[in-house]
C-alpha cells in the first residue's frame, strides 16, 4: 500500500530493516548454494556512487561507454580473444538468450531452427529456446556429466543452427569437451556458444595456478560466443553479465536501431533498454583493483575450501560427491536418507540450500563468502542431520 503522506527517513529505514530481517546474508555464510557473493568493496562503492547512469544511453554517458569497452576487452582477454566484441548484460540468462538470438538471426532462411545442447545446460537455455521459437534438442551426457560429442554430431540435421555447451555447469561445475565440439561446429558451419557464466572467472585462473588446463573459450576455433558473468566469480555487484563474440558480424546480428536516440545510444545489443551503467563501472573497478593475481588468489582460496569440504564429506559414510569436483562446486549425493529430508532440516537450521535433479544432489558452491568457519559449521550440522533417521 502506498501511504498518502511520505514517512520520515527513519521510519522508512526501520520498516525496511525489519522486512529484510528475513533475508539471508552472505556474511553469515548461510547461502551455501549461491553463485553470487559479497561484491568486492570497491564495486559496491562505485555502484552506489554511479546509480543514476544509464547504459541504455551511452551517448549521454560517453565515459561509461568507454568503460564498457574496456570491460569487454578485459573479459575477452580472459577468454583468449585478441579483439573481442560484445556487450555487458544483466547476467547469464540474458547472455544465453542473446547468443541464441544471434544463431537464429544468422540463419534466417531456416524455417524451423533447432539448437543442440547436452542435458546439463542451464535452464535459461530452455527459456531462450521458448522465447525465440527454437526447438531445443537435448543430448545425453557421459558418466562424468559432460556432453558427448558423438551424441551431438548424431543430432545435426538441415534445421540445426547451433550448439550450446557449458564451462562450469550449474549443478556440478563440469566443463564440456569444448575442443571436440568446436571441431564438429566448424565442420558443420554451426554457431557454438559456451555458457561460462560461472566458469569464465574460474577456469582461466585454474590454468594459471597449474590446477587444470581446459580449452573452453576462443582458443577453440569453432567457438563463436562465450558468456561470462562478473556478478558470479568476478566479485562484481548484480547485475553484471557479459556476452563476447568472436567477430563483429555476430554482434551485428543482435544489434537493433533505436530511432529516437543519438550516437552511441542509437543502437542496442541487449534485451534491456535502460540498464544500470553502475554495474558495468563497478565491474571495471573490481577487475582493475584485483588484477589477474587478485583473482588467482581468490580462486585458489575457493579451491582450498573445496578440498576442506571434500575432506569433511569423506568423513561422513552416508554422503558422497557425485563426481570429483572440477572447480569450486560439489554435488553431494546421499546414500541412505532422502535428500529432501536432509535439505529441509538444514534449511530449518538456517542454511540456504539447493537441490539438483540430475544427478540427484544437493549443491555446495564454495564462493568466497563460504569461509572455513562457515564450512565447518555447515558440516557439523550436515553430519547430524544426515545421520539422524526420521522418527516415522
Ligand atoms: C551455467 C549458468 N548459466 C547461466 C546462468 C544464469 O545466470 P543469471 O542467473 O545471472 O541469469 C546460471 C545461473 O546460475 C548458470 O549457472
Amino acid at each position: 500500500m502506498l501511504n498518502e503522506q511520505g514517512l520520515s527517513e527513519e521510519q522508512v529505514l526501520s520498516r525496511l530493516n525489519s522486512l529484510l530481517e528475513n533475508d539471508a546474508t552472505y556474511r553469515s555464510g548461510h547461502p551455501v548454494a549461491s553463485m553470487s557473493t559479497i561484491p568486492h568493496s570497491i564495486g559496491s562503492e562505485v555502484f552506489y556512487k554511479t546509480m543514476e547512469k544509464n547504459a541504455g544511453r551511452l551517448h549521454t554517458f560517453k565515459g561509461s561507454a568507454q568503460v564498457e569497452c574496456e570491460v569487454i576487452a578485459m573479459i575477452g582477454e580472459l577468454l583468449n580473444l585478441e579483439n573481442p566484441v560484445g556487450s555487458t548484460t544483466s547476467g547469464g540468462t540474458e547472455s544465453n538468450i542473446l547468443a541464441m538470438l544471434c544463431a537464429r538471426e544468422s540463419n534466417k532462411k531456416i524455417q524451423e531452427p533447432e539448437i543442440i545442447a547436452p542435458r546439463t545446460v542451464h535452464s535459461s537455455v530452455d527459456k531462450a529456446a521458448w522465447l525465440l521459437g527454437i526447438k531445443l534438442v537435448k543430448t545425453p551426457i557421459d558418466k562424468e556429466f559432460k556432453a558427448k560429442p558423438k551424441a551431438i554430431q548424431k543430432k545435426i540435421n538441415e534445421n540445426t543452427i547451433g550448439i550450446f555447451t557449458t564451462a562450469g555447469t550449474t549443478y556440478l561445475g563440469q566443463i564440456d569437451p569444448i575442443d571436440k565440439i568446436g571441431k564438429i561446429a566448424q565442420d558443420n558451419r554451426l554457431h557454438l556458444h559456451v555458457d561460462a557464466a560461472f566458469g569464465g572467472f574460474v577456469i582461466p585462473f585454474l590454468r594459471d595456478l597449474g590446477i587444470s588446463h581446459h580449452q573452453f573459450a576462443f582458443e577453440v576455433e569453432g567457438v563463436t560466443s562465450v558468456s561470462s558473468d562478473p556478478h558470479k566469480m568476478g566479485l562484481a555487484p548484480i547485475p553484471a553479465g557479459s556476452l563476447i563474440f568472436r567477430s563483429k558480424k555476430f554482434l551485428k546480428k543482435i544489434t537493433k536501431k533505436i530511432p529516437y536516440l543519438q550516437g552511441a545510444s542509437a543502437t542496442q545489443s541487449t534485451i534491456l533498454g535502460t540498464r544500470p551503467a553502475g554495474a558495468i563501472l563497478a565491474t571495471w573497478a573490481v577487475m582493475k583493483r584485483l588484477g589477474k593475481e587478485g583473482y588467482r588468489q581468490m580462486v585458489l582460496q575457493c579451491i582450498e575450501n573445496t578440498q576442506i569440504a571434500l575432506n569433511r564429506l569423506e568423513d561422513n559414510p552416508l554422503l558422497k560427491p557425485a563426481i570429483k569436483p572440477v572447480m569450486n562446486i560439489i554435488g553431494i549425493k546421499s546414500n541412505e536418507l532422502p535428500l529432501e529430508y536432509i535439505v529441509e532440516n538444514m534449511e530449518k537450521r538456517g542454511w540456504r540450500m539447493a537441490t539438483s535433479p540430475k544427478p540427484h544432489t544437493m549443491r555446495l558452491v564454495l564462493m568466497p563468502h563460504v569461509t572455513v568457519g562457515a564450512l565447518n559449521a555447515f558440516f557439523n550440522d550436515l553430519d547430524q542431520v544426515s545421520t539422524t533417521i526420521p522418527a516415522d
